[in-house]
């Protein structure tokens, strides 16, 4: 018997709030197709007009409504273009993904048949380590892992653990059970000996309990080479944080286009919906943003929901949400970013009215 869920909706700023209204008009259609039960939305203030309404980029009303939800669509945010001091604080999805947890952010990449890859048959997933790492204005506790001693000396520290590296190791090695059974580990162990040195170290040893799993590893610096030349040849990546920020954007648009790179972030209990990209402000309003990477993210939340209560309707409108999305590509209806001249809109519909099709 399929669940009622009850999704958060987070528009966010520049192009958030034209493609993800998108996705869940699609997500509404694939529902319906499948005789799931409706789910029931909740729009939650987010990002710059948040600011202007309660004085914060993440208000406390969204946090206690993000938490009591079954999951959410989490859209960018133009943090760079906040009025002072938010523009100084830890950017809205940052903020998210430290008070709930998130400690998994998985990214895949995949070409599209018709789609304008780089690298055609891409296919693989970073799963990025997504609470400590290189990025310090989000590594710690409380304050943060960035400061400045004097007005010209700045200093970030980067944090690497066991039990968080000993975490995302294991959701990427799960993944890659599900996969191709290969998994490459991401670091930087020729420089950062320690710290990126820890990470693949303790990769490796989760390795050891996935026998089947075959693994390699590269330094960030070569792995990129690889990626734009022979993306086709990689399953799963696991990583720290920024490394897997700064390949995700990379591979993303190895596979086709920024535009149509999905993620989710998780815990145990909780996952959030967000494209990989940010809140393009120069095409924000023109109905020409690609809508793909956030609805693929939006299928993914219906994916991790049907696996968590094992619940094959909404399993099986993940499917035909994701179906609709390639025959609609396949038929040449894309945005700029991809070759076409489709709009955001427009494309949503034509993914609505193809998931008749499949
Ligand atoms: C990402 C982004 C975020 C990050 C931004 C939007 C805050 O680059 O998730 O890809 O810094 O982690
Ligand atoms: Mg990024």
């Amino acid at each position: 018997m399929s669940k009622n869920y009850r999704l958060a909706v987070l528009n966010g700023d520049g192009i958030g709030p034209e493609i993800v209204p998108a996705s869940v008009k699609i997500l509404d259609a694939a529902v319906a197709a499948v005789g799931a039960p409706a789910i029931d939305w909740e729009t939650l203030p987010m990002g710059r007009a948040a600011i202007d309404e309660f004085g914060t980029a993440v208000p406390d009303q969204t946090l206690e409504g993000l938490n009591s939800a079954d999951g959410w669509l989490l859209g960018p945010h133009d943090s760079a273009a906040y009025p002072e001091p938010h523009k100084s604080l830890l950017n809205p999805s940052g903020t998210i993904r430290k008070h709930f947890g998130l400690f998994a952010n998985i990214r895949p990449a995949k070409a599209f048949i018709g789609g304008n890859a780089i690298v055609e048959n891409t296919d693989l997933v970073i799963v990025r380590e997504n609470t400590e790492g290189f990025y310090a204005d989000r590594n710690t506790f409380r304050g943060t892992g960035e400061y400045m001693p004097t007005p010209d000396v700045a200093i970030a520290m980067g944090i690497i653990t066991r039990a968080a590296t000993t975490r995302i190791a294991h959701e990427a090695f799960k993944l890659a059970m599900t996969r191709d059974k290969r998994v490459t580990i991401v670091h930087k162990a020729n420089v950062l000996k320690m710290t990126t040195g820890l990470f693949r170290d303790v990769c490796r040893d989760v390795a050891k309990e996935y026998p089947e799993v075959s693994v390699n590893d590269f330094h960030i610096d070569a792995v990129t080479v690889h990626l734009v030349r022979r993306a086709d040849k990689f399953d799963v990546i696991v990583t720290e944080n920024m490394f897997g920020d700064i390949l995700s954007d990379l591979a993303g648009e190895v596979a086709g286009s920024l535009g149509i790179a999905p993620s989710i972030n998780s815990s145990d209990t909780q996952a959030m919906a967000q494209a990989s990209h940010g809140s393009a402000p120069d095409i924000a309003g023109k109905n020409i943003a690609n809508p793909i990477g956030m609805i693929l993210s939006s299928v993914m939340l219906l994916r991790w929901l049907g696996a968590k209560f094992s619940d094959a309707d909404i399993l099986a409108a993940a499917d035909k949400a994701e179906a609709a999305v390639t025959l609609t590509v396949s038929q040449g209806t894309v945005t700029p970013d991809m070759g076409g001249s489709t709009g955001t809109a427009e494309f949503a519909e034509a993914v609505v009215a193809n998931i008749a099709n499949v």
